[in-house]
């Protein structure tokens, strides 16, 4: 399989992911929340370690998570009505077995469709498995001022788009959530962006990056933004 360079870090980040991704356990908590009924068959798109699995409070009867980092894959709770599949949502080879294992109650993703290559074709082609969505999109306010200052461009979805990628639903319901994280010091910070996955594989954490970072970013916390997409 194809290794983009976010998974080469998922990858190599898993065990750490459970210990340093606050905002993204926040997020999936936020986002179950939200549903207000109890679907049965439930997709998880992205699930990495489980964090979805292991927050939904009613019972269901099959749970199928997808994640193309085997060892996010491996951290996975299983049980008897739970399927892990290690592969890339958006290849061609997964979309044709999940067809197969269609219709889900509800098709859900939390923190993992900002890593999308093909935003708008696989928000598209997972709105065919289910009436229901609820999908959490890390968007471009997120470390807004580390980019700022480093000059780079996010290589997030902003919330501007994701608005009008929304229409393909009937009845969405789209908001954004702002999030903050406080550290002792900047070294810490920047440590929380490596181990959490969240540096979009570029070079934001370069050598040379991190030093400037160092000295010139303003705050002691994280920002983060996170698009809701409900339908
Ligand atoms: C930030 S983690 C979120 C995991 C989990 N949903 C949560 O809320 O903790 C993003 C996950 O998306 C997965 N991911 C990113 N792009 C993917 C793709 N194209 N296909 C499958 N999984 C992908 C990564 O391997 C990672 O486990």
């Amino acid at each position: 399989m194809y290794k983009k360079n976010h998974i080469v870090e998922f990858e190599k980040y898993a065990k750490n992911y459970d210990l340093f991704a606050k905002v993204q356990k926040r997020v999936a908590q936020e986002l179950i929340k939200e549903i207000d009924f109890k679907p049965l068959r439930i997709l998880d798109i992205g699930c990495g370690t489980g964090e979805i699995y292991k927050n939904i409070p009613w019972k269901v009867e099959k749970f199928i998570g997808v994640d193309c980092s085997k060892n996010m894959c491996q951290l996975h709770p299983l049980s008897t009505n739970t399927e892990v599949i290690c592969d890339d949502f958006e290849s061609e080879d997964f979309k044709k077995r999940v067809l197969h294992l269609a219709p889900f109650d509800l098709v859900i993703s939390s923190s993992a469709l900002q890593w999308a290559k093909e935003l708008e074709q696989t928000l598209k082609f997972y709105s065919k498995l289910s009436d229901r969505v609820a999908f959490a999109i890390f968007t471009s306010g997120t470390f807004k001022t580390i980019y700022k200052i480093s000059e780079r461009k996010s290589f997030l979805p902003s919330f501007d788009l994701i608005q009008t990628l929304a229409k393909i639903y009937k009845n969405s319901n789209l908001y954004k959530r702002s999030y903050k994280i406080e550290f002792e010091d900047t070294l810490s910070m920047l440590r929380h962006i490596k181990y959490s996955g969240t540096s979009g594989g570029s070079e934001l954490l370069s050598y040379g990056n991190t030093k400037h970072l160092i000295e010139s970013y303003p705050y002691k916390y994280l920002e983060f933004e996170v698009a809701f997409l409900l339908n």
